[in-house]
């Protein structure tokens, strides 16, 4: 675990007037506004701390940054603001970064997705200059606590600002790929999941009566998880994801194999579901699903097929995923993770990431754990998907 710099260890973190930061950052997630309401609420309630948020992630605490550098605001006015513009009004004064919140200011923002405060990447927060502005400005403003929620590039700034700063960071892991190795469950995994399963259920009714085969591209820059729960859910017949490797002509093969024995197993359309990290193999030039589709429909209609008639089509479910209003887990999850983010803060000193395992929400390194647990988990999951979903000929032979 890492020791912040220059903090003894036993530091006790003072509590009572405290200013935490917090931001949202890389892609939202359904559930970070329910976090950002019960951290708010928290930190004042139980601890007498006051929460600032800053708008879009990174990127506002860079913008106020160059700000201040071109001499478009003070320090001073900056200051001003965090005392006399908090809470809703903060909310609605669009051009102030960084908003005092209060209890008000976050009601009504559990069932709400999408982050109130703007989300964002930050290409500029990669730069060592870029961060040491950042840094100096929030110690200038006596701001001590940053939590940092989003995925993994996200949590990999929040240990640059911790190992770089006197501050205390937190990372909380948000992001429906659920693919932090920190945490079991992710905030928004389950709420995208539920939508993931929404949309398939959507599609096999008209797949169900064209008896076509729809392929189905899911987000999930380098993981599957989301594609594999949400085939699991739903008995979609075939999940491709990253982890089983490239998309080869020879294992597209092997799927169109499998659709076949499908259709002539008393089941008359197909759902395939494909992650987007999953890389086509030579290169296609278009995205997995659609390469997936092109290449199943010529192999249907390869002359003397009797599945030629069986058409194949493309669908890419795209950001759809990522809005809507949490499920009740995610709501519950972020409850938890914002308790948990109020008692790391005010009881250690310890930077690191928040992570869920076994059920317990504990404070994490920023080093991955090995990750061989979570391959396990990710290989029995596709077993399990295999024979839940195989056709069964000695069966239906009957
Ligand atoms: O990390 C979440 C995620 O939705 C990925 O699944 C996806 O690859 C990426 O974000 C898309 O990001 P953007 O909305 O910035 O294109």
């Amino acid at each position: 675990m890492q020791n912040p710099k220059g903090r003894s260890p036993n530091f006790k973190p003072r509590a009572a007037g405290r200013q935490i930061a917090v931001l949202f950052s890389g892609g939202d997630a359904p559930g970070m506004n329910a976090f950002l309401r019960a951290l708010v609420r928290l930190a004042g309630n139980r601890y007498g701390a006051r929460v600032v948020g800053v708008r879009d992630g990174y990127c506002g605490l860079v913008r106020l940054c160059q700000l201040v550098r071109q001499e478009e605001i003070t320090v001073a006015a900056i200051r001003q603001e965090l005392q006399s513009h908090g809470g809703r009004h903060g909310l609605w004064r669009r051009s102030q970064q960084l908003v005092p919140l209060d209890y008000a200011s976050v009601a009504d923002l559990a069932s709400r997705g999408g982050i109130v405060l703007g989300a964002g990447r930050s290409p500029d927060f990669h730069d060592d200059l870029v961060r040491k502005q950042v840094i100096d400005l929030l110690d200038e403003l006596q701001i001590e606590s940053v939590v940092v929620c989003g995925g993994n590039g996200s949590l990999a700034g929040a240990e640059l600002l911790a190992a770089e700063s006197n501050l205390h960071v937190l990372g909380v892991p948000a992001t429906i790929d659920n693919d932090v190795p920190q945490t079991d469950k992710a905030l928004g995994a389950d709420t995208a999941t539920n939508t993931v399963v929404w949309a398939i259920e959507h599609v096999s009714d008209t797949a169900g009566s064209h008896h076509r085969v729809m392929v189905l591209e899911t987000m999930g820059r380098d993981s599957g998880e989301l594609a594999r729960s949400a085939g699991l859910a739903t008995g979609a017949e075939i999940v491709v994801t990253p982890e089983r490797g490239p998309l080869t002509t020879e294992k597209m093969h092997g799927i169109a194999e499998r659709l076949k024995k499908l259709l002539t197993s008393g089941h008359d359309y197909g759902i395939v579901l494909v992650a987007e990290g999953v890389r086509p193999e030579p290169t296609s030039g278009v995205g997995p699903a659609q390469t997936l589709a092109t290449y199943l429909q010529s192999n249907f209609r390869t002359p003397g097929s009797s599945f030629s008639n069986v058409e194949v089509r493309a669908s890419v479910l795209g950001h759809l995923q990522r809005g809507g209003s949490p499920t009740a887990a995610d709501r519950l999850l972020a409850a938890q993770f914002a308790e948990a983010a109020g008692e790391a803060m005010m009881n250690n000193s310890q930077s690191g990431i928040l992570g869920l395992s076994g059920g317990r929400i504990e404070l994490q390194s920023f080093a991955p754990p090995d990750d061989q647990d979570r391959a396990q988990r990710s290989l029995q999951l596709y077993k399990l998907h295999k024979s839940i979903s195989r056709p069964q000929p000695q069966l239906l032979d009957l």
